[in-house]
């Protein structure tokens, strides 16, 4: 049957979807799928049912894709799609609702605050530093990509930089900073990959170190020993099933220098550019980027 590839969409990480969604699509056309690119921002999605499509792709990042309400619409029609279901998207959306299963079932993550914009006193900006480890990672809770995320060690970074991020988020998420590295495992089907280990020598790997620079390493195998990676692969198998997640999506985390685990968000459409970090975990178990499409494809719930 035909099959929507839904992309593009009214978030902050537009771009990044239409790039996805384009490579996704390119996949399907090239191995003789019946598939079609749905945009909705521009297409009226109400009428994928009587368009004759019977099955979704969904490749749609941040909010109105990734969040739960294409699901929930998809679901209402009886469209299969790809990919967590209405609830585990929605958690999944919401980084500090994550954070909360995630403690609540023992996994580890950072020490947290959560700021409401209306809320937020600048006098407080001290204190809430000095709760938080005083150095903290400021994050909008709805939000990808690192978009409207930054590093703040006192109060002044800490009020500019909530100023920015409640731009894109009346919800900011602000989190003890954690020095260490960055990893990433991929899911496929519920399973793990091979976990990436990101290398930037910007102050985090931000929007420019994920899609703009040609400096950021991706080492895979990512350099953990076999007991080390059976640890990290069992957390995010568990942190995976503990928000409801199926199919694929992708579990990031930091390692601090004592070799502490601590859980960042789950991404339920995760990046999908031909250089994105899932075509490459799947790469190295020698699954090529059009056969992760079709598996992905396959697991439509
Ligand atoms: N939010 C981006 C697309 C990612 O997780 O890859
Ligand atoms: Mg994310």
């Amino acid at each position: 049957g035909k099959v929507a590839v839904l992309f593009g969409g009214n978030s902050a990480e537009r771009e990044v979807s239409l790039k996805s969604g384009n490579a996704v699509l390119n996949a399907l056309l090239r191995q003789g799928v019946d598939a079609h690119a749905i945009d909705p921002k521009h297409d009226d999605i109400s009428q994928i049912k009587k368009l004759g499509f019977d099955r979704a792709f969904i490749v749609l990042h941040g909010r109105g894709g990734e969040d739960g309400t294409i699901q929930g619409f998809l679901e209402t029609l009886g469209i299969p799609f790809t990919g967590s279901d209405v609830s585990s998207s929605a958690i999944g959306m919401d980084k500090a609702k994550t954070k909360q299963i995630w403690q609540s079932c023992l996994l580890p993550t950072a020490d947290y605050q959560i700021i409401v914009k209306e809320n937020f006193e600048p006098s407080s900006a001290n204190d809430i530093l000095n709760s938080l480890s005083g150095t903290v990672m400021v994050k909008p809770v709805h939000e990808g990509s690192s978009i409207g995320m930054a590093k703040a060690e006192n109060a002044g970074q800490l009020i500019s930089a909530l100023e920015e991020a409640f731009n894109f988020d009346s919800k900011v998420l602000l989190e003890s900073w954690i020095t260490g590295d960055e990893f990433t495992v991929s899911m496929l089907n519920g399973e793990a990959l091979p976990a990436i280990s990101m290398k930037t020598t910007n102050v985090f790997y931000d929007y420019q170190a994920k899609y703009q620079s040609t400096d950021t390493q991706y080492l895979c195998p990512c350099g953990l020993s076999d007991d080390e990676l059976a640890e990290l692969n069992r957390l995010s198998v568990e942190a995976f099933k503990a928000i409801g997640c199926s199919g694929w999506g992708r579990v990031d985390f930091m390692r601090d220098s004592n070799k502490n685990w601590y859980l960042l968000e789950v991404n339920t459409v995760p990046g999908m550019t031909e250089t994105s970090l899932v075509p490459k975990a799947a790469k190295q178990v020698g699954i090529s980027f059009d056969q992760l499409v079709l598996d992905i494809l396959k697991q439509t719930i």
